[in-house]
This record gives C-alpha cells, structure tokens and sequence, in this order.
C-alpha cells in the first residue's frame, strides 16, 4: 500500500520524507489555507516545491465549479510539475472535466467520492485515483470503510485500473483497516503517520534494554 501525506504543510512533508514515508501528498483548499496559502501564484509555488521535493503524485485541487473552467484551471496546474494531479470534485461538471482531462492524458483524483456508484462514474470518467472520505462518513455514523471495500470489489468486478485513495483518516486504526481491504493508496495526516510508529511497549522494552545494559557494564 502507498502512503500518501494529507497536508500542504512543507515541514510536515519534509519530515514524513525523510523517514522514507511518503510516496505521494494531498492537498485541498482547506489545507492550503491552513499554511497562509490561498491566492493562485502561492499555490502554484507550494505544489512545485512539494513536487520537487517528493518526487511522486501531489494532487491539486481546481477551485472552478465549471467544467471548461475546471479543465482549463486544471491544464494550467498540471503544467508546473510532471508529478501534479488534478483533484476534481465529484460533481456532474466534475466528471466531464475528468473526461475531457483523462484524454489529454492529465492524471485526474475525483474527490469527495461518499458512495461507490460515485467511484464507478469517476473510473468510467477516466479518473486515476478516487478519494473516499471515510472519516466523513464515520462522523456521520456510516462506516467509511465499508464504502472502500464496495469500491475494490466494483473495480476487481470490471478490471478499472482507478486506484483507491483513502481519504479522510482520522486515526491508526483507519490505516490498518485500509490495508486489510487491499486500497492502493491511504493519505494521511502528518499527526496520524507518527502514531503508527510508535507503540507504549516498544518505548517499555527500550527503556529495559537500555538500562539492563548500563547495569552490567563493567565499572571503568
Ligand atoms: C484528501 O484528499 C482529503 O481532502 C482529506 O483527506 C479530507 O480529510 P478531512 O475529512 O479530515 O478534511
């Protein structure tokens, strides 16, 4: 399974990378304006540099609601970096934008996907990745990942080579559940990827190591 990092935050995404764990980034306007980005060239700056420094898929949110808006502000995005991909709304304009943007070969994620027939409509569009917000559903006492597993089984039914991002992760057990499903992709936030790291009895066993260690050793 990839991981991906759910954050437009450069410290975050450094750091993350520089444990080996970041293979693709997120980002959507939320978390673009949570770092004090929100205006087209700042944006256009973040995303190259995320690109430049990741190496791998960085997806980009269009914020035009219109199809030919959207597919001309996403050819726009698109060029700054070979990695950028688009990330498109789950709307009716959303799909013929993933349409017209899949032909041109631009890599498009169709966002905010909340049940399966929406990640059917997005493969048959063309997408390369759907994002299901499970936490989203979770929220609302609908079991986010369930509508994960019913998209890996509509994919495995047709052979759509869209892959599955889960989006919306809240916590460890999210991460777990993902991979136990089979989805090619979890997107993360930085606070969560650290959680999966540790565990109380892996710092208890270290600590023992440590001092059963200085116990024995010979006074100099
Ligand atoms: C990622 O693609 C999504 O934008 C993100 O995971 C949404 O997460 P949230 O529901 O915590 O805002």
């Amino acid at each position: 399974m990839k991981f991906f990092i759910d954050t437009a935050n450069l410290a975050e995404i450094r750091e993350a990378h520089s444990l080996g764990l970041v293979d693709g980034v997120t980002t959507n306007p939320s978390l673009c304006s949570k770092v004090g980005v929100c205006d087209p060239e700042g944006f256009r700056r973040l995303i190259c540099e995320i690109c430049e420094l990741v190496q791998g898929p960085v997806s980009a949110e269009v914020i035009a609601t219109e199809a030919e808006a959207m597919a001309q502000e996403a050819r726009n995005l698109a060029a700054i970096h070979r990695h950028v991909v688009i990330k498109i709304p789950m709307t009716a304009a959303g799909l013929k934008a993933t349409r017209l943007l899949a032909a041109e070969g631009i890599k498009v994620n169709v966002t905010l996907i909340f049940q399966p027939v929406q990640a059917l409509l997005a493969a048959k569009a063309g997408a390369a990745y759907v994002s299901p917000f499970i936490g989203r559903l979770d929220d609302i006492n609908q079991r986010g990942m369930e509508l994960v597993e019913q998209i890996l089984t509509i994919y495995d039914n047709y052979g759509f080579d869209t892959e599955v991002i889960v989006a919306s992760i809240r916590h460890p057990l999210h991460v777990l559940e993902a991979a136990m499903a089979g989805a090619d992709v979890a997107t993360i936030p930085y606070a969560v990827l650290m959680r999966l790291i540790n565990h109380p009895l892996t710092d208890i066993g270290l600590a023992k190591f440590l001092a059963d260690w200085q116990k024995n050793r010979p006074s100099p």
